[in-house]
């Protein structure tokens, strides 16, 4: 994936970003080895940073994939908090339950197989912190669901929402075109104060200021 700022920048940012012990970096690891699209330590870190100030205790991950993201915000969360993780794709959910148990937060974390658009609306709310990491195909479907589910206070932070820059051109791929929708759809909302942060693919922050 190309980057949206210099590479020297993006460099510069990824040796300075926290790695975490040696069970994070493991499946920091496994993630590049096996080609995961895992968001990588620096966004890893400002999860965990952004989970803990705002002290979430219910947090409910859109995407799972190998649970590298997800111990980035377990970990986040206080000793009776929670993370409900979704994750469409079985054999992919089993890999993060292996993953969660090595990082030590298995007692924390729920994963729930199906497709995050059938499991939302069932999912008790209100969560302090949502993200969003799923398919960007189904990415302006979830935004209702995840601002339903969200508390007055609690933030709602989506992954890939620069989508390599493309979101910004004038002719946009099938994909950069409903982020770019989800983008704005996010924007307008009266709810919500929205922040896009240049880092990696463009990492939207997202406060519900207001029901
Ligand atoms: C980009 S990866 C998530 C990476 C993860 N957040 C991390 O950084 O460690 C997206 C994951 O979401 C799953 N997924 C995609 N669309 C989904 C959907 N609509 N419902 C549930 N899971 C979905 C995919 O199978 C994949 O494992």
């Amino acid at each position: 994936m190309p980057g949206i700022v210099f590479d020297e920048i993006e460099r510069y940012i990824d040796d300075l970003a926290n790695h975490g012990d040696a069970a994070l970096r493991g499946i920091e690891k496994q993630g590049h080895d096996g080609d995961w699209p895992i968001v990588g330590p620096a966004e890893g870190s400002l999860l965990h940073v952004l989970a803990r100030s705002i002290r979430a205790s219910r947090i409910l991950e859109l995407g799972t994939a190998i649970g590298y993201s997800g111990t980035w915000l377990a970990r986040a969360l206080p000793a009776d908090g929670q993370l409900v993780t979704v994750e469409w794709t079985p054999e992919t959910a089993d890999i993060a339950r292996k993953n969660f148990a090595k990082t030590g937060v298995a007692k924390r974390v729920r994963i729930e197989v199906g497709s995050a658009l059938e499991v939302v609306p069932r999912l008790d709310g209100p969560f302090d912190f949502i993200f969003n990491d799923i398919d960007k195909q189904h990415y302006v479907s979830v935004l209702p669901l995840c601002i339903s589910k969200l508390r007055v206070g609690g933030l709602l932070v989506t992954d890939n929402v620069l989508w390599s820059g493309t979101v910004a051109q004038a002719r946009r791929s099938r994909e950069a075109e409903i982020i770019h929708e989800y983008n704005r759809k996010l924007a307008a909302d009266p709810r919500m104060i929205v922040s896009i942060v240049p880092l990696r693919d463009g990492v939207s922050v997202a406060l519900k200021a207001q029901d």
